[in-house]
């Protein structure tokens, strides 16, 4: 095996595999910063009930995100100089305080409870170890146009179907989620983190990982891969003009999402 992979960041950001104990918390990142600050989940689904939708989004995606952590491929930035809130918080090392009766809490207040040191996340999985589909079902019942985008996505890809698949373990990572939660948005986390993830995919013989990517950020990291890796987009859904029949009719969900991006890219470590 290669050398170890550097971490991109300063002493107080620590790179760290997620373990099992650590998804309740990986879930709330992932629901609170897709649904309040994500340009198509916080634009495309109807502002009433968010925050209910938020508490489900985390039970939805439970089975996915277990399926990701359990592959060893999942990894966070913990901030090893995170001011606790709460004393409660501190003697755990961190506690989530969502109160899943309360339906009325603001994001601030949901952000607010999330009083621990995790801050941004990358979850993946290797290609050959795809999740059950019926692990997926959950969230397409709470989020339809999520199944339907999915399979946009799916459809459009222009490789040859044998070239989409890896066809041996450790050939291809699939990156399923990226987010930072808010109070520490735009430090370079979730860059530095996609970049790491890259190469430390690279130093454990992938030959590349595909990453779909729902906003410009993400697009920006993923196609601009650390030298030597290249990137390419092998699928590019338009959601302005996305379209889906509902009751007969045929109406475009995200078309307020404008020119955000819906793509897959493939990054070659070759
Ligand atoms: C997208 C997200 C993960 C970015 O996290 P982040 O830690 O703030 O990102 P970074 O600070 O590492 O920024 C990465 C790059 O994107 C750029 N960027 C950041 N926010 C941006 C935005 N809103 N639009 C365009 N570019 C943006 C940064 O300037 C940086 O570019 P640089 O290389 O020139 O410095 C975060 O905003 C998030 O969790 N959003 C909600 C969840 C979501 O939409 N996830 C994506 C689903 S695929």
């Amino acid at each position: 095996m290669r050398q170890a992979t550097p971490s991109p960041f300063p002493d107080r950001f620590e790179i760290r595999k997620i373990e099992s104990n650590d998804i309740p918390w990986v879930l709330a990142i992932l629901a609170h910063s897709n649904l309040y600050c994500g340009p198509i989940w916080s634009v495309a689904l109807p502002q009433e009930g968010r925050t209910e939708r938020v508490y489900k989004f985390c039970r939805a995606m439970e089975g996915v995100i277990r399926h990701n952590v359990a592959d060893n491929f999942s990894y966070g930035v913990w901030d090893t100089e995170y001011k606790f809130k709460r004393p409660e918080s501190a003697s755990t090392g961190g506690k989530l305080y969502w109160d899943e009766s309360n339906l009325d809490a603001t994001s601030e207040q949901l952000l607010e409870q999330m009083d621990f040191p995790l801050v941004s996340v990358a979850v993946a999985f290797d290609g050959l170890k795809k999740p059950d589909t019926s692990l997926y079902d959950p969230i397409i019942e709470l989020i339809p146009i999520f199944g339907k985008l999915t399979q946009a996505m799916d459809a459009g890809d222009i490789r040859k179907p044998e070239e989409r698949k890896p066809r041996l373990l450790g050939e291809m990572l699939f990156r399923f989620g990226t987010a930072t939660r808010p109070d520490y948005a735009k430090h370079g986390l979730a860059k530095g983190l996609g970049h790491w993830l890259l190469k430390e995919a690279a130093r454990h013989r992938f030959l590349g990982m595909q990453i779909g990517v729902a906003h410009a950020a993400l697009e920006k990291v993923f196609m601009n891969p650390p030298a030597p890796f290249t990137a390419k987009i092998v699928s590019d859904v338009n959601l302005a003009e996305f379209e889906v029949e509902e009751d007969g009719v045929k109406v475009k969900p995200c078309a307020a999402c404008g020119d955000v991006p819906f793509k897959k890219i493939y990054v070659s470590f070759g």
